[in-house]
């Protein structure tokens, strides 16, 4: 199995990213937020028990995404290459991601698994900025910025007519809680993939097409999934 890791902050473009890479290369995109969102969309047992912590802009607890995420990988959909963009998001992901990509013993295969971990890297002001001007589209999941890509027709996507979404965890004070649990759960993997050689450093506030280019580079040069650009 290959995997790479899209690790970063809230509004650094783990999204926008993946979904390009992915048109890019063989991976496939498997965002825990929208498998999150899709479940609470769904009222599904997984569902009801994530939109409280969703919400309050809180990590939902570890043991219920390591499973959504085990489930996932086991079920080879994704053709055994796989891009996460927004897990694992603590320590604890971390580790039961690593055991449960390979039999779990230190220095053993599922560390071996992970190719890259591209962490992106953009200042507070600018994923504030990108975060309150996000808009989604219902229907298809097109992603908008009112200022950095607007729609066509305001309000409405250009891809499928769909009417376009504000995340309910879009707001100035829970984006500052996102932040907040960031800094405190998430920022610590960084140093985490950078001891075992793995981390990309992406300077995330550029044009998305640089950003995109530089990715899909060093998945070339490293060999992991075959890139088609
Ligand atoms: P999740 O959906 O993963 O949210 P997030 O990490 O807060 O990240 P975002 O989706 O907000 O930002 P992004 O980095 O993907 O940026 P995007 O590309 O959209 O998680 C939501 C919640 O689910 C969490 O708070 C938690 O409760 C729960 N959860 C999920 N995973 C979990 C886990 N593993 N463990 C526990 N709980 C979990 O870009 C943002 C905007 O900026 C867009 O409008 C985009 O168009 C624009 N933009 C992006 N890049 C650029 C650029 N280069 N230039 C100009 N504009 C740009």
């Amino acid at each position: 199995m290959n995997v790479i890791i899209f690790l970063g902050p809230p509004g650094s473009g783990k999204g926008t990213m993946s979904e390009k890479v992915a048109g890019a290369t063989d991976y496939a995109h498997l965002s825990t937020g929208d498998m999150l969102r899709q479940a609470v969309a769904d009222k599904t047992p997984l569902g009801e028990k994530a939109e409280e912590y969703m919400k309050k802009g809180e990590l939902v607890p570890d043991e219920l995404m390591i499973d959504l995420v085990e489930e996932r990988l086991k079920s080879g959909s994704g053709g055994g290459s796989y891009m996460l963009d927004g897990f694992p998001r603590t320590m604890n992901q971390a580790e039961l991601l690593e055991k449960a990509l390979g039999a779990g013993e230190a220095g053993g295969k599922g560390k071996e698994a992970i190719r890259n971990v591209f962490f992106l890297d953009a200042p507070r002001e600018v994923l504030i900025e990108r975060l309150t001007g996000r808009r989604i589209c219902r229907k298809c999941g097109t992603n908008y910025h009112i200022k950095n890509f607007p729609p066509g027709v305001d309000g409405v996507c250009d891809k499928c007519g769909g009417e376009l979404y504000q995340r309910p965890d879009d707001t100035k004070d829970t984006i500052g809680r996102r932040l907040e649990v960031y800094t405190r759960q998430t920022e610590a993997l960084k140093a985490h993939y950078e001891s075992m050689g793995l981390l990309v450093y992406i300077d995330a506030d550029r044009d998305v097409k640089d950003i995109v280019a530089d990715i899909v580079n060093v998945l070339k040069r490293d060999g992991g999934g075959d890139s088609r650009q």
